[in-house]
């Protein structure tokens, strides 16, 4: 079912973006990125605005199993893709097994960055469902935490994999 967002005067393109499985048309700038049509257009401010330039990942979203930076991406060009935010992954009032993971490890202080840390790993197990330490690390090397939760969160991609997470 399509969901039609509230129109700004000042925006002038129409388009539809399919979110987390539901489609939306949205009138927006060519200039809007993809992070401003979720936060603003869509009020999914699950996806976090740190830098705004592609320097610290905590806007990062999946789009077509990639994980992207949603700040640096505008939102036309991700006409026809799927993606999928944060708030996708609650099913039926149940987080996902991935969250509980990261609540369980204590990977989370301040929270800033763990949605983009979470749907970076969640692009990692979506398609190895049994990575290595490395490959974790890879997987959210362009997620920065000042918080400095970095073992807590490999731990947590890890102890998801390791109950199935994915399989
Ligand atoms: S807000 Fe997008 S990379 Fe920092
Ligand atoms: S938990 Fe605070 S920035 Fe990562």
């Amino acid at each position: 079912m399509a969901v039609r967002s509230t129109p700004s005067p000042t925006l002038s393109k129409e388009i539809i973006l399919n979110v987390n499985g539901m489609e939306h048309e949205l009138i927006v700038e060519s200039r809007t990125t993809l992070a401003e049509a979720l936060r603003i257009n869509l009020g999914l401010t699950g996806t976090k605005l740190g830098c705004n330039r592609a320097m610290c990942g905590s806007c990062t979203v999946i789009a077509d199993g990639l994980p992207i930076f949603s700040c640096t991406t505008l939102a036309v060009e991700t006409q026809g893709k799927s993606i999928q935010t944060i708030e996708g992954l609650e099913k039926n009032g149940k987080l996902d097994p991935l969250q509980v993971s990261f609540i369980e490890e204590d990977a989370v202080q301040c929270g800033i960055c763990i949605p983009g840390m979470i749907m970076s790993s969640k692009a990692l197990l979506d398609k190895c469902d049994n990575p290595t330490e490395e490959e974790v690390m890879d997987a959210i090397a362009g997620n920065l935490c000042r918080c400095g939760t970095y073992p807590n969160t490999i731990k947590a991609v890890l102890a998801a994999a390791k109950m199935g997470y994915g399989r």
